[in-house]
């Protein structure tokens, strides 16, 4: 219970990772917060994660636009009493060869994986200010790290999301917000599944074949579940981290050892 009492809203909520990062800290106490575009689909996993109903709140946000993300604070303060914590998770991914990737596609994908993750945190970090307990987690991938074919926007905004981690933990650490971030290899969710599918017409093999390939090899080649890495994103959220500040951790099994 290292989250006891804490309330975390976590983007992109209806979402495979964000249901498990959801599910780990409801089980470490956390009162949590649902954000996604769709207030139909955030109710259905707060349906599945929360039986009771009293300790989630199901809302519709689209991270990029600041009216909404400001009504979605002022919605979940009103709420529960307080806000202490935010999983920036909400992404989105497009394959493209860089030759034939449009700058619509390019922005799209900056817009919600960075500006979103921005807007998000400023306006946490608002209420957060002066609170001395405040934390922030980026979900970044090891595509932030590492750079892979087909996916550049994508690469270039995960790398983006680790300079914007450094640059808030150093700037808000005097008013007590701790801001971290996490690197998923490949999680068994949604999005992996349209990595595989856009792949397998193009490499002439079933999805599910390559979804097998998708694991981590310091793992024995399995995937990565969603709640492994909620554990990670826990701790971050919790008094014992208290000592990491701007760092951006790999949980992807060791493959991508920096
Ligand atoms: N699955 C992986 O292998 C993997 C690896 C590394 C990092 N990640 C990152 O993990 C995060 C979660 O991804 P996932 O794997 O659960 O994918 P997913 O597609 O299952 O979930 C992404 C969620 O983000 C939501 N979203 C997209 N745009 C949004 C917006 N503008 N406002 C609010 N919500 C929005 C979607 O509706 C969806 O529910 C993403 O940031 C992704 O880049 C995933």
């Amino acid at each position: 219970m290292r989250l006891a009492d804490r309330v975390v809203a976590v983007t992109g909520a209806a979402g495979g990772m964000g249901e498990g990062v959801a599910r780990v800290l409801l089980e470490e106490g956390a009162q949590v917060a649902l954000w996604d575009l769709s207030a139909e689909r955030t109710g259905e996993v707060a349906a599945r994660v929360d039986g009771s109903g009293l300790r989630t709140l199901a809302l519709a946000v689209d991270v990029t636009d600041e009216d909404a993300v400001r009504a979605a604070v002022q919605a979940t303060v009103e709420r529960f009493g307080a806000l202490d914590g935010l999983v920036n998770n909400a992404g989105t991914i497009t394959m493209n060869p860089a030759w034939d990737a449009s700058a619509a596609e390019w922005r799209r994908q900056l817009e919600v994986n960075v500006t979103g993750s921005f807007v998000c945190a400023q306006a946490v970090g608002r209420h957060l200010k002066g609170s001395d307990g405040g934390r922030i987690v980026n979900v970044s991938s090891n595509a932030g790290k590492a750079g892979y074919p087909n996916m550049a926007a994508y690469n270039a905004s995960k790398a983006a999301v680790i300079g914007l981690t450094r640059s808030l933990a150093m700037e808000w650490a005097a008013d007590g917000i701790n801001v971290n971030a996490v690197c998923p290899g490949g999680v068994d969710t949604p999005m992996l599944t349209q990595v595989a599918e856009w792949l397998s017409p193009r490499l002439g093999t079933p999805a599910d074949e390559l979804l097998q390939g998708m694991g981590a090899s310091g793992l024995g080649g399995r995937r990565i579940r969603p709640e492994e890495v909620g554990r990670v994103i826990a701790f971050l959220l919790s008094d014992d981290a208290v000592i990491i500040r701007g760092q951006s951790i790999s949980v992807d099994g060791g493959d991508t050892p920096y």
